[in-house]
């Protein structure tokens, strides 16, 4: 196995309108994005969607969104073993509302309950290169760190709870979004040329990994050996913001897979998100890995597996 992702299993409705719906007004539209969600989740799919070889570990409900969502993986082959089916339990469900106009997507997630899955990782045949934590499953997610100590870890960090708290320590790339940094920072909107210094300041007590914060249309801030620094997104017409944080950890965990050094895959990430908040949908805005490289050469000039640095 070359990742494993653990983390939150969703199942999404996504609404695509033509601004924010009023209350209390009747709309109708020509069709629901019925598809599988979740920030490890989405990663995985995108890393299976690349040929990566990948496990998703986490939890499912015995009903027809579980159903979707496994027959889902087994399209691009990823390995289901670890997802475990809970008898009378609900798969978690995601109402998406997204305004084309923007892109902005705001979400209503029905979770699942608190308590740990059992996995037993020691019956796992292959020893994972990395492990991808969204901070979901923190029973399952500390139980793969003992069980493969030597896996470089990855946390998609998307907001302040104990998990994404318990598994900063333990990351060696902690790339949060905006939001967590929000909260964990307690301020109230980030100012890249104010803000930045304290940000990494705080973050830095938090986790000794290398460090990222994702600002949405933004771009990210990230550190350097001269200290943090801003990237620009790439520019687009977004009409779907679904799921870009979560398909940029799915590129960036990638990238980490091919050797590609740290600035490098940052970019690489910000594009193929740039990419995918172009067209509707979460999973369904994934592109391909070819349609990626191609416009990483057009855009900067240098083909990326030329600058890659081969990986453990
Ligand atoms: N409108 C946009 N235009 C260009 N790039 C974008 C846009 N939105 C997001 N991105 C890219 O995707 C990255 C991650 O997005 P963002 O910071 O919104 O993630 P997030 O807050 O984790 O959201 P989520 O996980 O809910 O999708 C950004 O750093 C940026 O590179
Ligand atoms: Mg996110």
């Amino acid at each position: 196995m070359s990742v494993l992702s653990i983390g939150q299993i969703v199942y999404d409705l996504i609404v695509e309108l033509d601004g924010f719906p009023f209350e209390n007004r009747k709309y109708s539209v020509d069709h629901f994005i019925e598809t599988g969600g979740g920030p490890a989740s989405n990663a995985a799919f995108l890393l299976a969607k690349w040929g990566t070889n990948t496990s998703l570990c986490g939890r499912v409900g015995h009903d027809l969104y579980g159903d979707r969502i496994l027959s889902e993986f087994h399209a691009v082959k990823a390995d289901t073993s670890l997802i475990k089916a809970i008898n009378g339990a609900e798969t978690s469900l995601s109402l998406v509302l997204v305004n084309k106009k923007n892109g902005s997507r705001t979400i209503i997630n029905r979770k699942n309950k608190d308590s740990d899955i059992n996995v037993d990782f020691d019956s796992v045949q292959n020893y994972p290169k990395i492990i991808l934590f969204d901070g979901h499953e923190l029973g399952a997610s500390l139980a793969a760190k003992l069980a493969f100590p030597d896996a470089v870890t990855v946390l998609d960090a998307g907001s302040v709870r104990i998990g994404t708290l318990e598994l900063a320590p333990l990351s060696d790339y902690f790339i949060c979004s905006e939001k967590f940094a929000l909260e964990y920072c307690n301020i109230e909107n980030l100012d890249i040329s104010k803000d930045t210094h304290k940000v990494f300041h705080k973050l830095k007590g938090l986790t000794s990994g290398k460090i990222a914060v994702t600002l949405g249309e933004r771009g990210l801030i990230y550190e350097t050996e001269e200290g943090a620094v801003h990237m620009s997104a790439f520019s687009t017409d977004a009409v779907d913001t679904t799921g870009a944080g979560d398909i940029f950890h799915g590129a960036f965990t990638y990238g980490l897979l091919q050797g590609f050094p740290f600035e490098e895959n940052l970019k690489f990430a910000s594009l193929t998100s740039a990419i995918s908040v172009e067209k509707p949908g979460g999973r369904s805005s994934i592109p391909e890995l070819s349609e990626v490289i191609k416009k990483f050469k057009k855009l900067t000039g240098s083909d990326i597996f030329e600058v890659s640095i081969p990986f453990i």
